[in-house]
């Protein structure tokens, strides 16, 4: 039996079809392709709208090989629908594969320079001895930095503090024991503060001077306050500060606003270091500030948060600490 043209055109039909599938490699184009040749306006459809002009022996035979026709199509836009979508899957997970060997991104992180190391130490220590964090301004009067703290204008221990002053005559505070006299004025006794602060002085700068540095300043005050208790406390600091076993000793010495006074030296690498100055509150200063020294007694203690930063981390010149050069601060 020959084979009719609607025959042969179903047969070509399904050659193109597959072949413009299989070569696809476009899930977009694939749809078009089935809307092509199966969907309702296709070329399958048009082809078979010649059945009516068949024999009705020929009409059987065409309609089965329509099917087969049909089903081929069809299976092939499955199967390469299928294969398209399995490596459009594979390609976004090789995209999205996070490879855990390659370096991090870093971003370095800050540290607390040493000087601020040295006072967040002491506040610690004392504020576990019960003592409060006070402040007070940069900018002084003369009463506040020396008038009140036993230093007329007289007096021989001004030379060794002189400071810059400002128009009007209120100068940058020599030292933090103007918080003394602040605090003192605002609070009743029984007093324990501890004080940090910027200072200045007139002092050339060199390996062990700056015109601004820091101190800390201690006082207490209370009924009954012995040297014994100043010697116990500044004992105890220096220790938790440096370790355990460094001894310490304690020097006579002379400031105005304390009476008897004394430097405090420890031994630090086989060497005596002097550390701080201090002594019991001198009556002159308690009467200033409207408190009775028959009644109380007080001690204090100054030091530069400097000068330990350097014997703690033995460093050689106090510029290092100003400059901000990374290589040295880095190391802390
Ligand atoms: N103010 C002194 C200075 O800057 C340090 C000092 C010494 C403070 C003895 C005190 C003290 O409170 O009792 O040199």
């Amino acid at each position: 039996m020959s084979t009719s043209p609607i025959q042969n055109q179903l047969t070509e039909l399904q050659q193109e079809a597959v072949q413009a599938i299989t070569t696809t490699d476009n899930l977009d184009n694939l749809e078009q392709f089935r809307i092509k040749y199966l969907g309702k306006k296709g070329q399958l459809s048009q082809i078979l709208r010649g059945m009516g002009k068949l024999s009705p022996e020929e009409r059987p035979q065409v309609g089965a090989l329509a099917n087969e026709v049909k089903e081929a199509i069809q299976g092939k836009l499955d199967n390469q629908k299928a294969a398209l979508e399995k490596t459009q899957i594979e390609t976004q997970i090789k995209a999205e594969t996070l490879d855990v060997t390659m370096p991090g991104v870093s971003r370095p992180l800050g540290k607390v320079h040493p000087l601020n190391g040295v006072v967040d130490r002491v506040l610690d220590i004392f504020v576990g001895l019960g003592y409060t964090v006070a402040t007070g301004p940069q900018v002084e009067s003369d009463y506040y930095n020396f008038e009140a703290l036993n230093t007329p204008a007289d007096h021989p221990a001004r030379d060794m503090q002189d400071t810059f002053y400002l128009p009007g005559g209120n100068l940058l505070r020599t030292h933090t024991s103007s918080v003394q006299i602040r605090y003192m004025e605002n609070n009743e006794p029984p007093i324990r503060i501890i004080a940090p602060g910027r200072v200045y002085r007139r002092d050339t700068v060199d390996a062990t001077h700056s015109a601004v540095f820091n101190q800390l300043e201690l006082l207490a005050v209370d009924k009954g306050l012995k040297f014994t208790d100043l010697k116990g406390t500044i004992k105890e600091f220096l220790q938790r500060m440096f370790g355990d076993e460094l001894p310490v000793q304690f020097r006579t010495s002379y400031f105005p606003f304390t009476e008897p006074s004394a430097e405090v030296d420890v031994q630090w690498k086989g060497k005596w270091l002097e550390v701080m100055g201090c002594g019991m509150v001198d009556p002159n200063v308690l009467k200033a500030v409207g408190y009775d020294p028959e009644v109380y007694s007080g001690f204090a203690a100054g030091f530069g948060v400097e000068r330990f930063a350097m014997v703690l981390h033995q460093i050689d010149d106090i510029r290092r600490l100003y400059n901000s050069d990374l290589r040295f601060l880095t190391q802390f």
